[in-house]
């Protein structure tokens, strides 16, 4: 890319870590300007939204109608995003996205044109797996490296060591990658740039520069072949391939009512679904799975909302993963198959009652992840 007139030497910038490090980019001109993570291209049969631009004294107003956000000039700082009407919706979580995907990420500004990117071609260091998320920057403009943290996760994730228990691990190396164009007018292009850097980087990947005997080089690394397939019963008699079976089918999340006055009250979600007959040849089973849960306590009763024992109860307090209070898709999973016995059931219309009965806080529910009610085996 023939704008980009500099670009660090590699044995100035890769840095060899052994713990986690946030750095702080001190440059007091930058204004905010991240790209973005995912463009959702959306449904072409959609219309786009007009832009509207409102030049004022001292600031600059981008709207669309759904987002404004608002810039100081001539700095360019920017000082407020309203969503939807509410202002002030920019918090640290709009920067997370999943460990997987977290290859660079980082900050450009126009004036002077520089970047200041976060490459890290391989996901193999970092705790929790590909599904985990994390930040990848601060608003301020703060560029994060995080390898291990509690995020969408909460304390079942922690790393615990026992006192004076030797341990050890390769965390990186990753790169840190500084680039400029030659003109203001050009600095849209060190984005194109740095993911280009990326995938040479992902190419490299294990590097052989490494001397570190805990870091295996490429021809002490093993590889797996062979085929997954998953056996799901409920949409294919045959196996399916891995590839094709990548469901997320994801339900309403479930917090707490609101009562506008600093309270909160325990929620409930109510399915109603025909029965034609109920079968008593044994326990009617229901399969449901969390996408996430925090600090919250969810209640299983069916056909009496009222029924003072629940049908099933989580064991105590589940979850600390925060998905909901941190824009997360999903948290930590987890699976409940809970056994119905037939006389809980009646011919015609019934009711699942789920609730989540603990309310003490703004942060506390659930979000499923699929609710599945199974007969009993004939
Ligand atoms: C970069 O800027 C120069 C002049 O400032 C301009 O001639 C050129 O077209 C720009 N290139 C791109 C890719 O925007
Ligand atoms: C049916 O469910 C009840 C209540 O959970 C349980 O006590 C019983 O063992 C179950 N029966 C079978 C056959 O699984």
């Amino acid at each position: 890319m023939a704008e980009v007139v500099s670009r660090c030497h590699r044995n100035l910038v890769v840095f060899w870590m052994t713990m986690a490090v946030e750095l702080l980019l001190l440059l007091s001109v930058c204004p905010e300007i991240t790209p973005p993570r995912r463009t959702n291209l959306g449904d072409a049969t959609q219309q786009p939204r007009a832009v509207k631009l409102i030049k004022e004294n001292e600031q600059v107003v981008i709207d669309n109608g759904l987002v404004r956000v608002t810039l100081s000039t001539p700095d360019g700082f920017v000082t407020g995003i309203q969503y939807n009407g509410v202002e002030n919706v920019d918090d640290k979580y709009q920067y997370s996205l999943e460990d997987k995907d977290n290859k660079v990420h980082g900050w450009m500004v126009a004036n002077p044109p520089v970047g200041f990117w976060m490459i890290t071609p391989s996901d193999e260091f970092r705790v929790g797996g590909p599904i985990k998320q994390d930040l990848n920057s601060h608003t301020g403009p703060v560029n994060l490296n995080m390898f291990v943290s509690t995020h969408y996760a909460g304390i079942d994730m922690d790393l615990e060591y026992k006192q004076g228990e030797p341990w050890k691990k390769v965390f990186g190396p990753f790169l840190v990658y500084l680039n400029s164009a030659r003109s203001p007018g050009n600095y849209s292009t060190l984005w194109g740039d740095a993911k280009r850097q990326m995938l040479e980087e992902v190419r490299s990947w294990p590097y052989n520069f490494v001397a570190s005997p805990d870091f295996p080089p490429a021809d002490q690394r093993g590889q797996v072949f062979g085929q997954l397939v998953v056996a799901d019963g409920y949409v294919s008699n045959k196996p399916i391939f891995a590839k094709g079976a990548y469901v997320f089918d994801l339900m309403p999340q479930l917090a707490y009512r609101n009562l506008g006055n600093g309270d909160y009250k325990a929620a409930t979600w109510q399915i109603a679904f025909q029965l034609q007959n109920v079968l008593h040849t044994g326990n009617y089973t229901l399969q449901l799975a969390l996408a996430s849960a925090s600090y919250a306590k969810l209640q299983v009763r069916f056909n009496d909302p009222n029924a003072p024992e629940p049908e099933f109860e989580t064991p105590g307090r589940i979850g600390f993963d925060n998905a909901i209070a941190r824009h997360g898709i999903h948290g930590l999973y987890r699976f409940y198959s809970i056994q119905v016995p037939s006389n809980k059931l009646r011919k015609g219309s019934n009711t699942i009652y789920l609730t989540q009965s603990l309310s003490t806080t703004p942060f506390q529910g659930v979000m499923y992840d699929y609710i599945r009610f199974e007969e009993p085996g004939q």
